[in-house]
């Protein structure tokens, strides 16, 4: 497969077309950037770990029934994937209370809520992601009703799948954010990374933070935990 034109340049990715119809190659940068862009910053190694766990987390949610857009890794920081028109919704799954949910509703960070939220967010820089719900999304056009059903049980089963593999590893899962894209034929697929930029990540023991978190609030340590979790996931 050949690499051709940049696509497009996100915050910690780039995208390139290639030459093999509907297949594209994602390319993790080390770049991070908290507060919508506002804090920007380098996370050394980032993105070969980001790459390489989201791949291996990718397969085992595949392998549990949760189509990805996953096709091959295809270097440290590079993987092919299928191309999909973005459902522009941020997918927030939480099972403990943190970061703007503990700040909206007054909620200390750890509790564990009662049973795992879902929620939306309109996927948009300009406005900052604003929380909308299923009848914003609807009423905007944004996904169909069915599309809708459809991702919300994906999420649910991404977040069993992941709970389960984690704590095998010693991490607890606080909360992560997903992206789903449509197919050509219109098939929802799960179409994002799954890595310490995307998740909260706590140990189980300690509940030191291994995530993101600790570049967006200058908490120290932001490789190490970043190493830690790459580490845990035991795929060298
Ligand atoms: P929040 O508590 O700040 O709303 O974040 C919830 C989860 O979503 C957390 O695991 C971090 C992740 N997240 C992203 O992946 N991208 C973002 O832009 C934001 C704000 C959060």
């Amino acid at each position: 497969m050949k690499k051709l034109d940049l696509l497009y340049e996100g915050k910690a990715k780039k995208v390139y077309k290639t030459d093999e119809e509907g297949i594209l190659i994602v390319d993790y940068k080390d770049d991070a950037t908290a507060f919508n862009g506002q804090k920007k910053g380098t996370i050394v190694g980032k993105g070969a770990i980001n790459n390489r766990m989201t791949n291996h987390v990718l397969r085992l949610l595949e392998k549990e029934g949760v189509p990805t857009h996953l096709v091959e890794e295809l270097s440290d920081r590079e993987t092919a994937v299928k191309a999909v028109k973005i459902v522009p919704l941020e997918v927030i799954i939480r099972n403990v209370a943190a970061g703007s949910f503990s700040k909206k509703l007054g909620i200390e960070e750890g509790r564990k809520l009662l049973c795992p939220t879902l929620e939306f967010s309109y996927k948009d820089d300009d406005l900052g992601d604003p929380f909308i719900n299923r009848y914003y999304a609807l009423a905007l056009g944004l996904a169909t009703e069915e599309e809708i059903d459809t991702i919300t049980r994906y999420a649910f089963k991404v977040n069993e799948v992941m709970i389960r593999y984690f704590d095998s590893i010693g991490i607890e899962l606080i909360d992560f954010k997903i992206e789903f894209g449509r197919l050509e034929d219109g098939t929802i697929i799960l179409a994002d990374e799954i890595s310490p930029d995307t998740c909260r990540l706590w140990d189980k023991e300690t509940r030191e933070k291994l995530d993101k978190d600790r570049f967006r609030r200058d908490l120290g340590n932001v490789e190490d935990a970043y190493a830690e979790v790459f580490k845990r996931l035991g795929i060298e």
